[in-house]
């Protein structure tokens, strides 16, 4: 086995995309439990990042203050620099919201997957071939297919050939999404 690769390391540095209610609150969590694990939020509202790295949340959850307060800055992280910390990670969660559409073919009752598929591009663009991608976003069956085939041509083949996408929304990670989602050191 490759020394540094991702099967070697156990996923030491974990990102997510999308600094949201899913993936703020989740993180916060891993990073808990999880105190071997960098764990960084990146997002592309950059205000958001500056309330999670602030002292008022931008979510309010009962105790995750108290969560954030013990694990920012020791290995949770907030940042917008998203090429970068997607080459750093060795995992990636992929938390972006996936609104109802409000026009167009599947108007209100489709989900709108401009952010998925945007999410999807930068990682084909910058991941490394071994980082494992979640897809935590609530997501139509088949999606890592396309999502997949749409960038492949930015990246190069023997990437496409390891990448590794799990499916992990919630609608089919009952009952839990959070405790699924804890990588044990
Ligand atoms: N909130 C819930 O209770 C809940 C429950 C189950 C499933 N989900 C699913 O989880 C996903 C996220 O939901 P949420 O409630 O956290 O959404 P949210 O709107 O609170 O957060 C999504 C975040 O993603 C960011 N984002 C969008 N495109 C981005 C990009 N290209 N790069 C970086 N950041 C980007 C947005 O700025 C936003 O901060 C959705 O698919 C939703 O359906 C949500």
């Amino acid at each position: 086995m490759r020394k540094g690769s991702v099967k070697d390391a156990r996923a030491k540095n974990i990102l997510c995309i999308g600094a949201g209610y899913v993936g703020g609150p989740s993180m916060a969590v891993l990073a808990d439990r999880c105190r071997s694990k960098k764990v960084t939020v990146v997002d592309v509202n950059a205000a958001k990042i500056r309330a999670w790295k602030g002292s008022k949340l931008p979510i309010f959850e009962p105790g995750l203050d108290k969560i954030v307060k013990r694990t920012r800055g020791k290995n949770l992280f907030f940042s917008t620099d998203i090429p970068g910390e997607i080459e750093r990670a060795d995992m990636i969660f992929v938390c972006v919201n996936t609104p109802t559409k409000v026009f167009g073919y599947g108007e209100g009752y489709a989900s709108d997957m401009q952010y998925v598929e945007k999410t999807a591009r930068m990682i084909l663009r910058h991941a490394r071939p071994e980082t494992i991608v979640v897809e935590k976003s609530t997501v139509p069956v088949r999606t890592a297919g396309p999502s997949n085939a749409s960038s492949a041509p930015g990246r190069p083949r023997e990437n496409r050939s390891k990448s590794c996408r799990i499916p992990n929304s919630w609608r089919r990670a009952r009952p839990s999404g959070i405790w699924r989602n804890r990588i044990e050191s």
